[in-house]
């Protein structure tokens, strides 16, 4: 397995590398430091023609100048919180407003517009790079000095696990995702002939702002039953406006499970995403409209990549009922999510 370390261009006056991770089996993942990116997953199909299977770009101008969180860690909080405000031991927080009327993925500067300090991980087993960022006290209106890390290593078993932990020292909400848009098809074709399975027996209901109700509903005779591989373009356009939904994972005790198979039949090649969170948000790329260019010039466009963030559900700080999203001074959060790919 090969580490190795590049310039990727500056920002801020600092910086920034592209870290490439190949293992023995000709996959290559590269990382920046930059918003913590997957750039690029150049991975074989059946037959060993080597392709890039998720959307990204080759400059570090193009992650700067803004893009729909390709390939990033999102955070301090993924997904939206109603209004940007949440009440925490009595005082209310307002943070800052960057989506209609509610807050998404962090805010104006999230986790995935921030430089991260880094160290390399070389072992006999796999290769990575461990990443750190403080995330200071009332930083886009959030409580208490967070210090995250988020540790990317690749193994020979086709393995980019990514170990979450953070601590902070006031009570704070954190909810970290990665964000990687994925097109098995290495977006030859949209993402409609992938066949997709979601271990998970019901839902978070929301509303047109993509806000949920509080209501969790069984996905039993709906499109969002796709508790069996279920061909993307066969169910689609049965959602209004495609895919974007919290899924409720089979998983209440934060156990290392498999919570969704993604299989693309004539590259034959296999994303399975296995987690310790209770939900995942499954985006059907429905807000690509083509303006993002990337690898190799590629036009991405309306629903030709598709995201599977690892997360707890939308909008918790203000949804009781929801496995919480609380970090207390003294406890640490934790989370571990893998991305595994095969082919067949
Ligand atoms: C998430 C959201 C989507 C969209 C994308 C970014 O997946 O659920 O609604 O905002 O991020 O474009």
């Amino acid at each position: 397995m090969i580490l190795t370390k590049s310039v990727f261009g500056k920002h801020e006056n600092k910086d920034v590398y592209l870290f490439s991770l190949s293992n023995d089996n000709n996959l290559t993942i590269k990382i920046t430091n930059f918003g913590g990116i997957i750039c690029s997953i150049l991975m074989p199909d059946k037959i060993g023609n080597v392709e890039d299977v998720t959307l990204g770009f080759d400059k570090l101008e193009d992650y700067i100048n803004g893009h729909p969180y390709f390939g990033c860690i999102v955070g301090r909080f993924a997904n939206r919180i109603a209004k940007g405000k949440f009440k925490l031991e009595g005082k209310e927080y307002q943070l800052a407003i960057n989506n209609g009327s509610n807050t998404l993925h962090g805010g104006l500067i999230g986790f995935d517009k921030v430089i991260w300090d880094f160290k390399e991980i070389k072992t006999t087993t796999e290769v990575g790079i461990e990443l750190t960022y403080r995330s200071k006290d009332m930083e886009e209106g959030y409580p208490g000095n967070l210090d995250v890390t988020v540790c990317y290593t690749l193994s020979n078993d086709n393995e980019l696990k990514m170990v979450y932990t953070a601590k902070t020292d006031k009570t704070t909400h954190v909810n970290l995702t990665n964000h990687a848009y994925f097109n098995l098809t290495a977006c030859n074709e949209n993402i409609h002939g992938h066949q997709i399975m979601i271990n998970a027996d019901s839902y978070t209901v929301s509303n047109n702002e993509l806000i949920p109700t509080g209501e969790i509903r069984k996905v039993d005779s709906s499109p969002l039953d796709l508790r069996k591989y279920t061909e993307i373009g066969e169910t689609i356009n049965l959602v209004d406006g495609g895919y974007d939904h919290n899924f409720v994972l089979n998983n209440l005790d934060a156990k290392l499970i498999s919570a969704a198979k993604v299989f693309e039949p004539k590259s034959g090649r296999r994303l399975e995403v296995l987690t310790t969170e209770p939900g995942i948000q499954f985006y059907t790329g429905n807000f690509l409209d083509g303006t993002n260019k990337g690898h190799g010039g590629t036009n991405y466009k309306k629903q030709y990549g598709f995201c599977l963030e690892a997360q707890h559900y939308p909008d918790t700080p203000n949804q009781h009922t929801f496995p919480s999203s609380l970090l207390k001074p003294g406890q640490e959060y934790k989370q571990t999510t893998i991305y595994k790919f095969t082919t067949e």
